[in-house]
């Protein structure tokens, strides 16, 4: 190490345990280097510690996007992408990528998350910190763990039973430490069984630390720390932000021999690693103007295409833009928000760029009657429209869109034109009022600074839209596990367990309106002739053709979802265990292989507190989405008898 703990005194250690403002490590009288930090997962949110003042960045596709690409180089591309920025501005933490599962589609943030699948999350959220800290900035994975509504975030206990915290909460955390080793991992504000996550030893070090090998630094979520000392014997190195009564509480606990000299020199040694880091050699990779067509390759695969008939890609005729001057959302609110200074050209006039034997109109006016008397001439209606407002802090009420809207949307389609709606939101929408009366529906989450751009590329056909939704639309809120319940502000019971998202309406056979994994193409894709190679008991190559058969190059995300048909425990229908993402040209086949490991059989067992691979027979299914399964095959897994508990042989 360059830094030696030797040349700290005790109380310069101790004021280092706690930011200096809010976004600063302190730098010990000027013997390490001050580092900066700053939000988060959708592009630098740049603010300033003194003026308060944000300042622009690039706006990046929010993570719900960057996750309905379910590309893993793209993730990687938007993690490098904001990284730029980073170095730009001088910042070396960036506070993302947030995993956090989407339990319910009303959470406040999951704008901010990736996904309701802890694989799909893991495999995407380690892309993007690869991609961040390949620049030299650091991450912060957060926020560990059960942080999954916003309401009452900083007091509510997340009540988990300890297998669904390790297969679906903590999954993504233990799979983004292991293949990208994030330089910090952020705690969440709320308890989790009874204990705030601050000063959870069970969890940051037994867990993170000790079972997933996490060796950088654990920081605070912004004031969630409420002992300093109880904190730092969990070995969280790190109260964020400053706070003034945290260096006398922690002198006081010294003194009066709570806590070691030893166990804040252990936070301090972890602080002193990641200054050294963040001293890398950093180079601007992408100028700006290469980091916005970063954004917009990357919304162009996030728009997800929900509903076609016949209607899309648009091509002659009289076109009406429904409120093209309204500049689309983006992002969602909170610390995650990003102002940019890119000025976006008109839809309209992109969409008129692109087609000129087309008549594209607009219309502006906030007046119903009149929209509706511009739409008598036209053949086809694009409307953009809201979803409830999402932003940290706050959940959403509701999955409907706003009252107008949904009367805009009905009201155009009684003109028995084709309508097409375009939908911005963080989560899931519930669609279900009006979704049959409309000839088409784009989903495009929040695309940031790239909106008009990505959609207009998708609208027009200039690019096959090849996103898929990487959370289940349900039919309504009233559907879901955890949509109508709320905690009591105390407590909050995960009673749903492992079935959250796809894995609970599999289990009791609810209907949905868009499933885990579906998304429409230009292209229509085939799969066929499936072959699962065994390399070992635990270890498969998952073989299979996609066959392009239409005329329109696209790409086609392929799922691969495993069943264990006997188990001495409740297992999911599927689960998903890998993906693939294919270029193939019209006409054309390819044939696409994932691979296969024990963690795709495995369940975590708690009674022997580990994951475990129970022998029988496995289901591999593969799909175009979680209820669209092309192929399946059946494989048998025969470990040695001694790893495996008794089961019921006997005959009676
Ligand atoms: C949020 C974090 C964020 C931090 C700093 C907190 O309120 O929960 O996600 O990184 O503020 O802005």
């Amino acid at each position: 190490m360059k830094y030696d703990i030797k040349n700290l005194t005790l109380q310069e250690k101790i004021r280092m345990l706690n930011g200096v403002g809010a976004w600063r490590i302190y730098n010990a009288n000027g013997k390490v280097k001050e580092v900066f930090m700053s939000d988060g997962p959708n592009g630098v949110h740049r603010r300033d510690d003194i003026t308060k003042a944000s300042g622009p960045a690039t706006a990046v596709p929010n993570m719900v996007t960057v996750a309905n690409t379910w590309n893993r180089e793209l993730a990687y591309l938007d993690g490098e992408t904001i990284a730029q920025d980073c170095i730009e501005y001088n910042i070396d933490i960036l506070l993302a990528p947030g995993v956090n599962i989407k339990r319910t589609p009303l959470c406040g943030r999951n704008f901010e998350y990736v996904s309701e699948d802890p694989y799909l999350a893991g495999e995407l959220a380690a892309q993007f910190v690869n991609g961040v800290q390949s620049q030299g900035i650091g991450t912060s994975l957060k926020h560990f763990c059960a942080n999954n509504r916003e309401e009452q975030r900083c007091f509510q206990s997340s009540e988990v039973d300890e297998r669904t915290l390790y297969e679906i909460y903590m999954k993504p955390f233990e799979t983004v430490v292991k293949k990208a080793n994030p330089w910090t991992v952020m705690c969440s504000y709320n308890p989790v069984n009874g204990v705030y996550t601050s000063e959870n030893k069970k969890l940051l070090k037994g867990v993170l630390r000790d079972k997933f090998g996490f060796d950088g630094l654990i920081m605070s979520d912004w004031g969630a720390v409420h002992s300093c000392y109880k904190a730092a014997k969990a070995t969280l190195d790190l109260e964020m932000p400053y706070n003034k009564t945290s260096v006398a509480e922690m002198t006081e606990a010294y003194e009066k021999g709570l806590i070691s000299e030893e166990e804040i020199d252990a936070c301090i040694i972890n602080i002193l690693k990641l200054i050294e880091k963040t001293e890398c050699d950093k180079k601007v990779k992408y100028d700006k103007k290469t980091r916005h067509e970063n954004a917009v390759e990357i919304a162009n695969e996030g728009i997800v295409l929900l509903k076609n008939d016949n209607v899309l890609p648009l091509k002659d005729g009289n076109i009406l833009m429904a409120y093209p001057d309204e500049p689309a959302p983006l992002g969602g609110g909170g610390s995650a928000e990003v102002k940019t200074d890119f000025v976006q050209t008109n839809l309209a006039q992109l969409v008129k760029d692109a087609l000129p034997n087309a008549n594209v109109t607009s219309y502006n006016r906030w007046s119903k009657r009149g929209l509706l008397v511009e739409a008598y001439d036209a053949d086809t209606i694009v409307y953009r429209v809201n979803a409830s407002a999402e932003a940290e802090n706050v959940d959403r009420t509701t999955l409907r869109l706003p009252y107008t809207q949904e009367e805009i949307i009905l009201a155009l389609a009684k003109t028995n034109k084709k309508v097409i709606v375009v939908i911005y939101g963080g989560s899931a929408v519930d669609v279900s009022p009006w979704a049959d009366k409309v000839s088409g529906i784009l989903f495009c989450g929040f695309c940031g600074e790239a909106s008009n751009e990505a959609l207009a590329d998708i609208l027009c056909g200039k690019v096959c839209p090849s996103g898929k939704l990487s959370e289940t639309f349900p039919v309504s809120v009233e559907d879901t596990p955890s949509g109508l319940t709320r905690g009591n502000t105390f407590t909050e019971w995960y009673k749903e367990g492992i079935f959250v998202g796809y894995r609970y309406f599999d289990e009791y056979n609810i209907p949905v309106m868009y499933p885990f994994g579906y998304g429409l193409s230009y292209a229509k894709f085939e799969y066929s002739n499936l072959e699962i190679e065994k390399i070992s008991e635990t270890d498969y190559k998952v073989s299979y053709d996609i066959t392009n058969v239409s005329n329109v190059d696209g790409k086609e995300i392929s799922q691969v979802y495993v069943k264990d048909v006997f188990a001495m425990v409740s297992r999911p229908q599927k689960e998903l265990k890998g993906f693939s993402k294919d270029l193939i040209k019209a006409g054309e086949t390819k044939r696409v292989s994932v691979m296969l490991n024990s963690e795709s059989f495995a369940y975590y067992n708690v009674s022997y507190d580990k994951w475990f691979v129970e022998n029988g027979a496995f289901e591999i299914m593969v799909g175009a989405s979680s209820q669209d399964i092309k192929l399946v095959g059946k494989i048998n897994i025969n470990l040695p008898e001694e790893t495996q508990q008794s089961t019921d042989t006997r005959d009676w």
